[in-house]
């Protein structure tokens, strides 16, 4: 893997991203085959900062780093104060002189930009207010699993122009899916994300499209996706948004404009009742819980690449 850092998938190269979905196919199998890895990583250690809250993140990559022989510390924003108690650039100099690697999560995407800039050892962007790398990777193969391919596929967002719809974005445009985004106009994505989309979009048979009208984005659809209305740090704005996303649940009748296998995505966690409800999440076609599992496979493969 060429990519010394792993902030947001604009930025790591295409045979990086395929080898990190090859690497995740071999440990899958060969834990589900031997129940047992090679511990690659014995005697290295992951350091990782939650400036948020954080149930499947943080467990995933502690198991990931577990099950290849190796350590991991976990610091809260309470012990840390990013920024407060001390300089970002400071945390990351002095962070990166102890432990081989570092996954963060943060609420400004500079601080992590930052951290990657000043740091020693590579640094995993473990959510940001700009992308979620981590989780467009499980998802991804989450669908590929279902599906058995990418190409040709058409991926829905349906919600929040947010981090999690843009690191999706990205990823399709490198796998080959069609995207489509759709939701209120005034939380679409912002004019600089389209143009990065679409400047870093490597795959012919990607296709964007981004509008209000659920029936038109949702035509053809092979995935639907959502996510929470209100992110983490959005809280102030909750009932704001409930008002202005309240045509666009994924509940059953909004479903049926999208193909009859298409599957179900969340990354979770997710607010029943408002963005999704529980015959949809609860349903057939939802592979939510597939995701979550995914994230420890994906970024299990994801560390014992970016470790050297
Ligand atoms: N999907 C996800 O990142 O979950 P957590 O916030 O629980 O880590
Ligand atoms: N968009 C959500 C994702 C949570 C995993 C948030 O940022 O809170």
């Amino acid at each position: 893997m060429k990519s010394r850092h792993f902030l947001s998938i604009a930025d790591v190269p295409q045979d990086d991203l395929l080898e990190i979905f090859s690497t995740t196919e071999q440990q899958k199998r060969r834990l589900a085959a031997e129940g047992r890895l090679e511990p690659v990583l014995r005697g290295r250690s992951l350091a990782m900062l939650f400036e948020k809250p954080s149930l499947r993140t943080r467990v995933s990559f502690e198991v990931a780093m577990t099950q290849l022989g190796g350590h991991v510390t976990t610091l809260g924003q309470n012990e840390v104060s990013l920024g407060q108690r001390e300089s970002v650039a400071d945390f990351a100099r002095a962070l990166s002189r102890y432990v081989d690697v570092i996954a963060a999560r943060v609420f400004k995407h500079a601080h992590v930009v930052e951290m990657a800039r000043e740091s020693r050892v590579p640094v995993i962007n473990a959510l940001s207010d700009y992308t979620h790398p981590c989780q467009a990777l499980a998802d991804l193969w989450t669908v590929r699993e279902h599906k058995g391919k990418w190409e040709g596929l058409k991926l829905v967002f349906v919600g929040d122009g947010n981090n999690v719809a843009r690191s999706l974005a990205f990823l399709c445009s490198r796998l080959g899916l069609r995207f489509g985004l759709v939701g209120p106009a005034d939380y679409a994505f912002d004019d600089a994300s389209v143009r990065k989309i679409h400047a870093r979009a490597t795959h012919p048979r990607f296709a964007f499209e981004m509008g209000p009208d659920p029936k038109k984005v949702l035509r053809g659809a092979d995935v639907v996706y959502t996510d929470v209305w209100a992110s983490m740090g959005q809280e102030s704005e909750r009932e704001l948004r409930r008002k202005a996303f309240a045509p666009y649940q994924l509940n059953a009748r909004l479903l049926k404009s999208a193909r009859p296998g298409a599957i179900v995505m969340h990354c979770l966690p997710a607010h029943r009742g408002e963005e999704i409800t529980d015959d949809v999440i609860d349903g057939p076609r939802s592979v939510v819980f597939d995701q979550a599992e995914n994230r420890l496979h994906t970024q299990r493969a994801l560390l014992s690449l970016l470790v050297k």
